[in-house]
């Protein structure tokens, strides 16, 4: 595989009818929705994403002694050489109408993941085949470097697959709460729905590992998370899929880094596209960014070489953007880097 561009010209034909893999994906043009690579709805979440990162600008400092700017970040006791993450994502036959394979799928994530010395967060889905196939692919070919996302079901089944991926031992586990209203599991006959503090505080009770709750959007659900001693939380519309006209996730960040900064672990996906966008983020108070989308397409179109590749791409933007505002490693980042315009 020679680069990105060869990655998305052979996504394209395996994504016929669901993607154009455009140059940007932003959300503009898509060919689905949910199923699919789009967002739910209009799509108006997925697009304010973007929209709320590309009113973040970075200012362009170049007075002072950086040369070799280190991204490396420590996550649970784990070094990876950047703070840019794989965001949970499963089910092909639902979202890509059976064109690529589950496993290769998963396998390609969380290996093109660790080829880049960074790690995949899975996903979980109503066949339970997806979700064991990530906690397999997190043990055996990452050496347990890799966090699985359980879908917000019955507190009872929640916890039975936390066990299972501690027998797989997996470095944190994770529960997508914004997945609540999600049809398709519905319709398997798996119930999902909304957890409360004491279901939640139950959860992360019943395990040692560090627990993530992804789908985090205002300050005061921030706060209950920390209530309920979740470790981390991931600030994310998921992508769009879940509400249609949810605002954009770098639009909300301050107002939840300003509730329960060191509190938790905060990070963020929804629209990472670069380097800078992730540069953008962790001076608006974020600890790493996730990728979807970008990963999804170079998982299809380039495998394992392809994802790696992405990820060498985006950390390769992050140091140079990082070079370029003065920033010496990750703890140097703050705000006085980033320039906000009004809405
Ligand atoms: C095809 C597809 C499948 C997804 N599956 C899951 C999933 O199983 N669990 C989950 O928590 N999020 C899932 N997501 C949401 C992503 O984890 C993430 O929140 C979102 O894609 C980030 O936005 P981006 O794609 O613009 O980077 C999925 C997203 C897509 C596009």
């Amino acid at each position: 595989m020679k680069n990105l561009k060869q990655v998305h010209e052979n996504a394209k034909p395996k994504l016929k009818d669901v993607c154009l893999v455009c140059r940007k994906c932003d959300g503009k043009s898509c060919i689905s929705g949910v199923p699919g690579m789009g967002g739910c709805g209009g799509r108006a979440g997925f697009r304010r994403n973007i929209e709320a990162l590309s009113r973040v600008m970075l200012n362009l400092r170049t007075i002072h002694g950086v040369s070799t700017p280190d991204s490396s970040y420590e996550l649970f006791g784990v070094r990876l050489t950047m703070p840019i993450m794989g965001a949970p994502m499963c089910e092909t036959a639902y979202n890509f109408l059976g064109q690529v394979d589950d496993y290769e799928f998963i396998h390609s994530q969380v290996v093109g993941a660790e080829a880049a010395g960074t790690i995949a967060f899975t996903g979980d889905s109503p066949d339970p085949a997806l979700y064991t196939m990530g906690l397999k692919a997190i043990r055996e070919k990452a050496f347990g470097k890799g966090i699985p996302i359980i879908k917000p079901r019955e507190p009872r089944e929640i916890i039975r697959r936390i066990k299972l991926a501690e027998e797989n031992g997996v470095i944190a586990v994770g529960i997508d709460i914004d997945a609540a209203a999600f049809d398709n599991l519905k319709r398997a006959g798996q119930p999902v729905g909304p957890l409360t503090v004491l279901q939640l505080k139950q959860i992360t009770g019943s395990t040692n590992l560090p627990v993530i709750l992804k789908g985090i959007m205002t300050a005061d659900q921030a706060v209950l998370a920390a209530e309920c001693n979740a470790a981390g939380i991931v600030v994310s519309n998921h992508g769009g899929r879940a509400l249609e006209h949810t605002p954009g996730t770098a639009e909300v960040l301050p107002e939840i880094v300003s509730a329960v900064k060191g509190a938790l672990k905060i990070f963020i996906d929804g629209g990472f596209r670069s380097g800078e966008d992730v540069l953008k983020a962790l001076a608006l108070g974020a600890e790493a960014a996730l990728i979807g989308r970008p990963v999804a397409i170079a998982a299809i179109g380039g495998e394992t070489e392809g994802v790696c590749m992405l990820y060498n791409q985006l950390n390769d933007e992050l140091v140079k953007a990082m070079l370029l505002t003065g920033c010496s490693n990750l703890a140097s980042i703050d705000s006085g880097i980033i320039r906000e315009s009004t809405w």
